[in-house]
């Protein structure tokens, strides 16, 4: 337990500190049909969306980030009095520490005291699931009086950590015993190496509420575990900083995941991995997600405190509802359908399949 703890400290630091960030989202190949006539006045758009049965007043959600050690409840204290005042979605980090721990549960539970009202995730690795199954998932959902709980997968990161798990066996029936099992939605997501077409077939059909797309293009645990590998500096390491190397670019870019999900879908899709303005927002929206979740651009100002984070939240909606005042899109169903021209690699990438073939 002690060392699931000291790696969320790590990983804040190096987040913080130090470009973690590789690929790209391909967003750049999505351009949003510029409106000469916008007929809608850009101060009364509404930003507000409608997600698992609740209206939230604006599509940014704040994507799963820490928690399990002391030292980040303030991170989590500060987030949540942002999801709060903004009426915004808000997931925490991997709630596994605390689970094991119980004396951890405090960093979690912040959220919640901080933000009663807003649309608060729980957080579980697949792996836990499979081996402590719905009871893990129930006390976390408790721990913070969540609306929902969020099942990550991170099977790269896993790979390439010397203490990864290195089994996926059994993750899906998993999932899909506790969709049976529970009143609360589950949400899947990756954590920036995406999920395709495929992928999201299989969990629809397991029973999911909604997939957040976690794609390429932003925060790369590749990057992130290479960082922490050479700080170790251990030569025994060096195998795996080199596969974690050969892995920097590894994933389906973010536009890709968000098509291709959004593509296969019964439920909404929350856009995240590499959103980095309004416009990217308003981009993945318009490639069918209904949320656009952002993690890395929101870390640095929440570890300044609430003034930084209001004042990100606030750049983040004006760019917003610039783009969508710029596509005639008076709130984000509109926006939902604006056109896009797809350019680049993008457009080859989506072209190579048919966009509604299941498997
Ligand atoms: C994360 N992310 C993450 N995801 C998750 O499901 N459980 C977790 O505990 C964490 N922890 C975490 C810590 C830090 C410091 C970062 C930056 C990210 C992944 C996150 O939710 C998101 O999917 C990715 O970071 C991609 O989004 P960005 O960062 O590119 O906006």
């Amino acid at each position: 337990e002690k060392l699931t703890s000291s790696r969320k400290m790590d990983h804040l630091r190096i987040c913080s500190q130090t470009d973690i960030e590789t690929g790209s989202t391909l967003f750049d190949d999505v351009h949003l049909v510029h409106c000469a006539l916008p007929e809608c006045d850009m101060d009364a758009i509404d930003l507000s969306v409608e997600f698992l049965g609740k209206r939230l007043a604006s599509p940014l959600f704040i994507a799963a980030m820490t928690g399990g050690h002391p030292d980040t409840a303030e991170v989590n204290r500060v987030l949540a009095s942002a999801a709060e005042h903004y009426k915004l979605g808000i997931g925490v980090g991997s709630q596994r520490a605390a689970l094991e721990k119980p004396e951890l549960a405090d960093s979690f539970a912040i959220v919640r005291e901080t933000a009663p009202h807003a649309f608060v995730c729980g957080n579980l690795g697949a792996v836990q699931l499979v081996e402590h199954g719905t009871e893990w998932a129930e006390r976390a959902v408790e721990m913070i009086d969540a609306d929902a709980l969020c099942i990550h997968l991170n099977f790269l990161q896993e790979a390439i950590q010397p203490e990864g798990d290195h089994s996926a066996v059994g993750c899906l029936d998993a999932v899909r015993q506790l969709c049976k099992d529970v009143k609360f939605p589950v949400i899947v997501k990756e954590t920036g190496n995406g999920i395709s077409r495929e992928v999201a077939a299989r969990l629809w059909d397991a029973g999911v509420s909604a997939i957040d797309t976690g794609g390429m293009g932003g925060t790369s645990w590749a990057k992130i575990e290479g960082i922490r590998a050479n700080e170790r500096g251990a030569a025994g390491d060096k195998a795996l900083r080199e596969l974690g190397d050969s892995l920097l670019t590894w994933g389906v870019p973010t536009a890709v995941s968000v098509f291709e999900v959004a593509g296969t879908g019964t439920g909404p899709v929350i856009a995240t991995g590499g959103l980095r303005s309004g416009l990217d927002i308003a981009k993945g929206i318009a490639l069918g997600a209904t949320l656009g979740g952002m993690a890395l651009p929101l870390l640095s100002p929440a570890l300044c405190g609430e003034e930084e984070t209001c004042r990100a939240i606030d750049a983040v909606h004006y760019q917003l509802r610039a783009a969508m005042f710029l596509t005639g899109s008076p709130n984000v169903s509109a926006l939902q359908h604006a056109r896009t021209y797809i350019t680049g690699t993008l457009r080859e990438m989506i072209g190579q399949q048919p966009n509604m073939r299941m498997s």
